[in-house]
């Protein structure tokens, strides 16, 4: 036997940052390394998501957990974890399935991300440094302000307005503007008497009037934590159109109108003129096809076009959308391909087919900072965790830090957005 060899799994229930409960796992070696990590959950998935089993109550992830200490230990035990793609294959072979339903999309990306981490402990390096000893890139995080759509009882349309620092020269510095825009972004609101809460990913929940007010506070808070809005501190929206649209119609609850495409692309045009946004992602609904085609031809230039609940971080899904210049930019979730090795396709097909890609978290959320070293490891220029409060948002932050501390001096911000601004 080998140190690096599986010498057991082991699933625990434990709960997210929505008090829903979710699926830990603990890959142990023979050498007594352990590897532990979470599975997240969405609120806005896309329908072609790895199947994330819940019990029939539609709540609980007993049947997950008991996966992974049954059907996934029996498959991984003699396994070696220094050969990811092999774990990842039995883990797809003891499924059996084209989305995971059996033992859970949510068993899986759990055991594969643990089995990553011991493999990691096992070379007794941090985990970004496992997948890259030579990264000195850390990426821009897009931070989000405002929350709404499926995070926030659907009180503004857009799900995410996040504010990117395209002349950041660090991650740190990134952090200390965004701090600066929330801090201000709330002393607004409450001044406004317009401030209910946080949405689910940390972002202020407020009662705007229209999406529109919305930009308006954003660039607001911008200027009052005395920043440039554009090349300070530019807007990213997800739009998360899949919400409240599809190619038949786009119902803005919060404008009190609905769209057809045309109307959608024309309002985001008028976006686009108005505010300095330099991202925005699911512009339109997953089967919206042809909107998608259109929306990035006009302005897929000007913006980053982030593909999310259509691609799903799915290679047959980047590749199509690639070759049909659907959008410029992927998100990549770990939870919505299933495995490690298929998140990492995903992400090597984006960057062959010149799209950007954008590691990000889900709404619900834990401590666990995988996403974090694997934004670096696997050199994305791009990350979106969410709000600047919430203590499963900050540790991934936080994490950012420690890694940016620990590549030296010689780290350096990407910058995707510094032509644009
Ligand atoms: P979700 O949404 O994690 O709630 O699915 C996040 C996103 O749309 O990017
Ligand atoms: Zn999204």
């Amino acid at each position: 036997m080998i140190a690096t060899t599986i010498r057991g799994v082991h699933g625990r229930r434990v709960w997210d940052s929505r008090g829903r409960p979710t699926v830990e796992a603990e890959v142990e070696l023979e050498s007594g390394t352990v590897g532990r990590a979470i599975a997240p959950a969405g609120a806005s998935k896309g329908s072609g998501e790895a199947v994330e089993l819940r019990d029939a109550d539609g709540f609980d992830v007993r049947g997950a957990v008991a996966n992974v200490n049954g059907y996934i230990a029996q498959a991984l035990v003699g396994a070696d974890v220094e050969d990811q793609e092999n774990v990842d294959r039995l883990l797809l072979a003891a499924d059996g399935t084209p989305d995971k339903r059996r033992l859970g999309g949510n068993a899986l990306i759990a055991v594969s991300m643990a089995a990553l981490h011991a493999a990691a402990a096992a070379h007794g390096q941090p985990l970004w440094r496992y997948l890259a000893a030579d990264a000195t890139s850390v990426p821009l995080p897009e931070i989000q302000i405002f929350g709404g759509g499926a995070h926030a009882a659907r009180r503004i349309d857009i799900q995410d307005l996040m504010v990117v620092c395209p002349s950041a020269r660090s991650f740190a510095e990134a952090l200390e503007r965004t701090a600066a825009i929330y801090r201000a972004a709330g002393a607004y609101l409450a001044d406004q008497h317009l401030l209910q809460g946080v949405a689910d990913e940390g972002g202020y929940w407020p009662v705007f009037g229209s999406n529109e007010e919305a930009l308006d506070a954003l660039v607001r808070a911008v200027e009052s934590a005395g920043l440039v809005p554009g090349s300070d501190a530019a807007i990213s929206l997800d739009i998360a159109a899949s919400q409240f649209g599809s190619a038949a119609g786009y119902s803005l609850g919060c404008d009190g109108m609905v769209l057809d495409t045309d109307g959608m692309i024309a309002l985001l045009e008028r976006w686009i003129e108005r505010y300095p946004i330099v991202s925005i992602e699911d512009p339109l609904a997953e089967d919206d096809c042809e909107g998608f085609r259109r929306f990035t031809a006009a302005f897929g230039s000007k913006v980053q076009v982030i593909g999310d609940d259509r691609l799903v971080t799915n290679t047959a899904r980047v590749r199509n959308a690639g070759t049909a210049r659907l959008c410029t930019g992927v998100l990549i979730k770990p939870n919505q391909a299933g495995t490690i090795t298929e998140t990492r396709a995903a992400l090597a097909v984006a960057r062959e087919s010149g799209m950007a890609a954008i590691v990000s978290a889900r709404s619900g959320e834990t401590e666990d900072v995988t996403i974090a070293h694997l934004a670096v490891g696997w050199k994305a220029a791009q990350l979106k965790v969410g709000s600047f409060s919430r203590s499963e948002r900050m540790a991934k932050w936080n994490e950012m830090l420690r890694i940016e501390e620990a590549i030296g001096p010689v780290a350096t911000l990407a910058s995707p957005f510094r032509k644009c601004v």
